[in-house]
């Protein structure tokens, strides 16, 4: 299921590899987040991208204009698919991390890839907004970040599956949204708070799901993986 993309949130590339041996074919594309990435570096991207893996490069960037445009370039030399930086970096950082992906996918002669802005951390709820000093709620926050995010050229957001709906009013159709805090109704929902099941984020207007623990802590990830996959076609065929 192309729209169904795993994260791969474990400490080795031994484990990474393991998982996206057991689950290419099956599933859309591989996240390496900052807990991959920290532990085993680069070259874990660059394996995957280079056995044609699709890789949501998820290291949130969000730091000054050129420090971010550096990063975004060195993403795009690896072979991400995908790559994301903080919206609320801002409109200058968000336009720099658009110029460096063009211009070094161009001189790579490489597909661009695709640039999303996280918007309000899935994991965030009104109160904890609060706590950091951001007074508008959740779903008003993230509408305000996707219409920067899409004004300044990225081809998407990062948002809960419950603001699919408000972003959707707000950027129209072909904007991407990707939605992580996926969980079934047996799932643990462990630090995420604003959560949703696959298949009713797909019914919202998901353009790409990010699962994680449901399936990569599973007995089983690839019976996991499968049973949600099913689960997904047989809510879009009913
Ligand atoms: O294990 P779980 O399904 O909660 O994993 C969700 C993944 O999506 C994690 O890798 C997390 O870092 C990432 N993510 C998120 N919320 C965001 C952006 C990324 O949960 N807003």
């Amino acid at each position: 299921m192309d729209q169904l993309l795993v994260a791969l949130d474990v400490d080795t590339a031994a484990e990474a590899r393991a998982l996206a041996n057991t689950l290419r074919g099956l599933v859309g594309g591989f996240k390496i987040g900052s807990r991959l990435f920290t532990s085993q570096g680069p070259s874990i991207v660059e394996e995957l991208a280079g056995r044609g893996d699709r890789v949501f490069l998820d290291l949130k960037f969000h730091d000054i204009p050129n420090t971010v445009a550096g990063a975004v370039a060195a993403g795009t030399r690896l072979g991400a698919w995908m790559i994301n930086v903080h919206a609320s970096g801002g409109a200058a950082m968000m336009r720099a991390a658009r110029k460096a992906a063009d211009e070094e996918s161009a001189r790579r002669s490489r597909p661009r890839p695709l640039l999303v802005a996280v918007t309000v951390l899935t994991s965030l709820n009104d109160q904890a907004l609060f706590e950091v000093g951001i007074t508008p709620d959740a779903a008003e926050q993230v509408a305000r970040l996707a219409a920067l995010a899409q004004a300044t050229g990225l081809d998407g957001v990062v948002a809960s599956p419950k603001e699919i709906a408000v972003i959707r009013r707000r950027c129209g159709k072909s904007f991407a949204i990707v939605t992580p805090g996926i969980r079934g109704a047996a799932d643990l929902k462990s630090d995420q708070d604003r959560t949703m099941s696959a298949q009713d984020a797909l019914a919202e207007g998901a353009t790409y799901l990010v699962v994680g623990r449901p399936i990569i802590a599973a007995a089983d990830p690839r019976a996991a993986a499968e049973k949600l996959v099913m689960e997904c076609r047989a809510a879009k065929t009913s």
